[in-house]
């Protein structure tokens, strides 16, 4: 049985359909029971929250393999040192973790904190794999307030040039990895397949909703600001800024086909990932 935590979320939930298809058993866990309600109903649930011990243990009770998607913020990593340890308890045989492709920036603390979790993992013995993804596609979804409202993108990346990973892709490749032999010990830099600037994602988006969308260059330290006033903590907006400033400088573009050489098909296209998405931006 292959435990899934995050299932609801970008990543897992392309990845419980992905494992339910290939006629895995799976079981998951969400602290909200009508986000899980629609699974096929031969996926396990757990009802609770990662900080609780005994809806932690009860999770991986039994699990062979588990996929990890981290608590990012999170005291002490006090949740993800839970799931490493019953994980080591129940006995399972690896555990695939969504990291980030900013383990590799020095002094960022989104970087720093997915590296101390991968510390855990490696210190608890229990086999694993890593994932390092760069930015998300699903990162867009952010746009959709302003696109609806205002029809505008504010990016403070200029024109600066990524490759955006589907989520849909890191779930085909922590598939394969939970799936199939000789993935243990290995890190994954993945990336989508197209290098984007934003003004050039806004412009496939603006097609696919069909209508014009106006992308506003602003700099860093005002699009940091009105993060921290939409509420997001404070230290991540410090590091998200870093890496904006990164794009926009393209001091961090960085492309890979390894989505392809592990899952057997072409990434997802930016386009695709918009159409599938569009609901969101209307
Ligand atoms: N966005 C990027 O560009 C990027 C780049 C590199 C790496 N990453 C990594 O990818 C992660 C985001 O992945 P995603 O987009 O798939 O996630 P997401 O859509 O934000 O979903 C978060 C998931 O975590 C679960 N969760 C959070 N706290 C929990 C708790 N206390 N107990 C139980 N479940 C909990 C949520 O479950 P319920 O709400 O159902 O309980 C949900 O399924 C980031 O945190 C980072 O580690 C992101």
């Amino acid at each position: 049985m292959i435990f899934v935590t995050g299932a609801t979320g970008n990543i897992g939930s392309e990845l419980v359909k992905l494992l339910v298809a290939k006629g895995e058993a799976v079981r998951v866990i969400s602290r909200d029971e009508k986000k899980v309600s629609h699974l096929d109903p031969a996926v396990e649930r757990v009802i609770g929250d990662r900080h609780d011990p005994s809806i932690v243990r009860k999770a991986t009770q039994g699990a062979d393999k588990v996929f990890m998607l981290a608590v990012l913020f999170d005291k002490n990593h006090e949740a993800d040192r839970l799931l490493i340890e019953e994980t080591k308890q129940a006995g399972a045989g690896q555990i695939v973790m969504v990291s980030s492709n900013a383990v590799r920036l020095e002094g960022n603390l989104i970087g720093r904190l997915h590296r101390e979790k991968e510390e855990l993992i490696e210190q608890s013995g229990v086999p694993w794999t890593f994932l390092h993804p760069g930015g998300f596609m699903s990162n867009s979804l952010q746009w959709a307030e302003a696109i609806k409202s205002q029809s505008k993108v504010f990016n403070p990346m200029g024109k600066g040039k990524t490759a955006p990973i589907s989520p849909f892709d890191i779930a085909g490749v922590a598939a394969v990895a939970l799936t199939s032999a000789g993935h243990v010990g290995k890190a994954y830099d993945l990336t989508g397949g197209e290098s984007l600037s934003t003004p050039e994602q806004v412009e496939i988006l603006s097609k696919v909703i069909g209508k014009p969308i106006e992308c506003v260059d602003i700099p860093v330290e005002v699009a940091a600001e009105r993060a921290i006033a939409s509420g997001l903590p404070e230290p991540l907006v410090k590091s998200l800024a870093q890496l904006w400033e990164q794009v926009r400088t393209e001091a961090y573009t960085f492309y890979t086909d390894e989505v392809e050489r592990l899952t057997g098909r072409q990434a997802q296209t930016f386009e695709t990932w918009c159409r599938e998405h569009r609901s969101a931006f209307v």
